[in-house]
């Protein structure tokens, strides 16, 4: 049996090129995760996330769908899709499809036929707009992926928006048949047993269309250079989330979780993800990215999570991650001891952390050289050279770090002969020995997922401290910023964890002296 969502220890992002390659053409594919099952089960987290493998044309690396139906040759067919939702269900893990939700890929027959015929039922599935009187783009958005949000196309006569690529042409959400198309594609996969979404950069779904403030006019194509809260986060955006949300509730137990980045000229960045918590609470989360936004600052970080938590009620559930395909890996952010402590109080703040595969044995980016890189994305737009994070997943220090037979499709990191899970099984100092034991503390003690969050000595420099508590039962987690030892007044009572030394739970007095670096978690003594 797979565990309820609420009761969800952690999910775990699956890129699925560079997970496991079955069939040695240097991809991974949908075969190779199932024969990897087990060894997720043995991390001890309850579901898997993929990202996109439905067919698609791959300029975007899957996030450019050309049929939301059928899975991409790449990765297998619908039957491995099929076996592989089985086998998930039968190792008692839940499986989430990533769902791309703001726009297909120019080569979708909605937009291959919205593109070609201005009476097509499906011109309205996309955004188009007249040029300027001067000819220039209706407003002067510049995409994510670099260069700018619009194109014109010879054919249909007129602009077409794309908040990314000019190959991913967005949808127009104020169309309620798209939103009804897309709700559909939700259900689709449902009845075939999915448990789940992943909503695909979600804030673009919904725009005002109007200039956005220049804020520095001498670097025109940056998107740094602009504000951005006409592209994206419009007055209609929740409402469309809140429709994709409702189809949930017509499956018993189904959840999605929203890819969502604050605003970071907002002055409530907090007040944003509340919002997101309490579009569905039932069945759905955001994500929170503050985990590696914030800088590595002690009180920024007690500040930030005081905040939020005292905004988001207990089991109102809430996605912290470290990582993921789009963003430096955690460990080249902020360094290896860094990245362990933060992996204790990531996998112990209430809600439901999403893991991206290979933090758990401390992979870090691989300078990718030129001639091998893959992104498409440009530099200029808010996101773009991504291949460092998406390297393959290091198994074993054989060829190809066990990923592949042949020459993957992205180089490996080199460093896999001393980082990869073969050897970290029977290291009990290793990182993925503290992602077992985290999850496993998790898993056993539900204060983890649903108790009250309360801030320690907040206004502490060096030390971020935190309790969470349910009840009688109370857990203290503090982490050490600092690259020097920090007394702390702790309480009395067991030592579940410790970021820097591999221990076995056992009872310590009060006031502990933390290492550099080191994260505890301390179960207080019962009264
Ligand atoms: C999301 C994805 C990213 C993709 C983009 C466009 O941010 O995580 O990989 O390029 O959306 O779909």
């Amino acid at each position: 049996m797979t565990k309820m969502w609420a009761n969800s220890t952690a999910l775990y992002q699956i890129y699925p090129r560079s997970f496991m390659d079955s069939n040695g053409d240097g991809v991974g594919d949908i075969p190779g995760i199932i024969e990897k099952l087990p060894y997720l089960q043995g991390l001890g987290v309850d579901a898997i996330w993929l990202s996109p493998v439905y067919a698609s044309p791959q300029v975007d690396c899957g996030y450019d769908v050309s049929d939301y139906r059928t899975i991409d040759p790449l990765f297998g067919t619908l039957a491995d899709m099929d076996a592989l939702i089985a086998a998930t269900h039968k190792s008692g893990l839940k499986i989430v499809m990533d769902f791309v939700a703001n726009h297909t890929s120019n080569q979708h027959e909605w937009f291959k036929q919205a593109s070609t015929d201005r009476h097509s039922p499906y011109r309205d599935y996309y955004v188009w707009r007249d040029a300027k009187l001067d000819g220039s783009e209706p407003t002067n958005w510049i995409s994510l992926a670099g260069g700018k949000s619009w194109t014109w196309s010879e054919s249909a006569g007129q602009y077409y928006l794309h908040s990314f690529m000019p190959e991913q042409p967005d949808l127009n959400w104020d169309n309620p048949k798209v939103r009804q198309e897309m709700c559909d594609i939700l259900r689709f996969w449902l009845d075939r047993g999915v448990d789940g979404f992943r909503i695909d950069a979600a804030w673009p779904i919904a725009k005002s269309y109007e200039d956005e403030v220049v804020l520095d006019a001498k670097h025109p194509a940056d998107y740094g250079s602009y504000v951005h809260d006409k592209c994206k986060n419009g007055p209609k955006m929740i409402a469309y989330m809140k429709e994709m949300a409702q189809v949930m509730t017509e499956y018993t137990d189904a959840f999605m979780i929203f890819e969502y980045y604050t605003d970071e000229h907002n002055k409530d960045e907090v007040g944003e993800y509340q919002e997101l918590s309490y579009i569905n609470p039932l069945v759905s989360a955001p994500f929170v990215f503050d985990m590696f936004r914030l800088p590595w600052h002690a009180s920024a970080r007690a500040k930030r999570m005081a905040e939020l938590y005292q905004r988001i009620a207990p089991g109102v559930r809430i996605s912290h991650a470290l990582g993921n395909h789009d963003q430096t890996r955690i460990v080249s952010r902020f360094g290896e001891s860094q990245a362990r402590a933060l992996a204790v109080a990531q996998l112990t703040l209430p809600g439901m952390p999403t893991i991206y595969n290979g933090e758990e044995i401390g992979m870090s980016d691989y300078a990718v050289p030129k001639s091998a890189r893959q992104d498409n994305f440009q530099a200029g737009g808010g996101m773009g050279g991504r291949d460092p994070e998406r390297t393959p997943m290091q198994w074993s220090d054989e060829a190809h770090a066990g990923f592949s037979t042949q020459q993957p499709w992205l180089p490996v990191n080199v460093d896999y002969k001393t980082v990869n899970v073969a050897q970290q099984q029977h290291e009990p100092e290793s990182m993925l020995a503290l992602y077992r034991q985290l999850l496993q503390i998790r898993r056993n003690n539900k204060v983890f997922r649903d108790g009250t969050y309360s801030p320690v000595d907040p206004k502490n420099g060096y030390v971020w401290a935190y309790q969470v508590s349910n009840g009688d039962e109370s857990m203290s987690v503090y982490v050490n910023f600092a690259d020097q030892p920090q007394k702390i007044a702790s309480p009395a009572g067991q030592l579940l964890v410790s970021s820097v030394f591999a221990v076995e739970s056992h009872s310590i007095e009060a006031n502990y002296t933390l290492a550099p670096y080191e994260a505890v978690v301390i179960q207080k003594e019962k009264l």
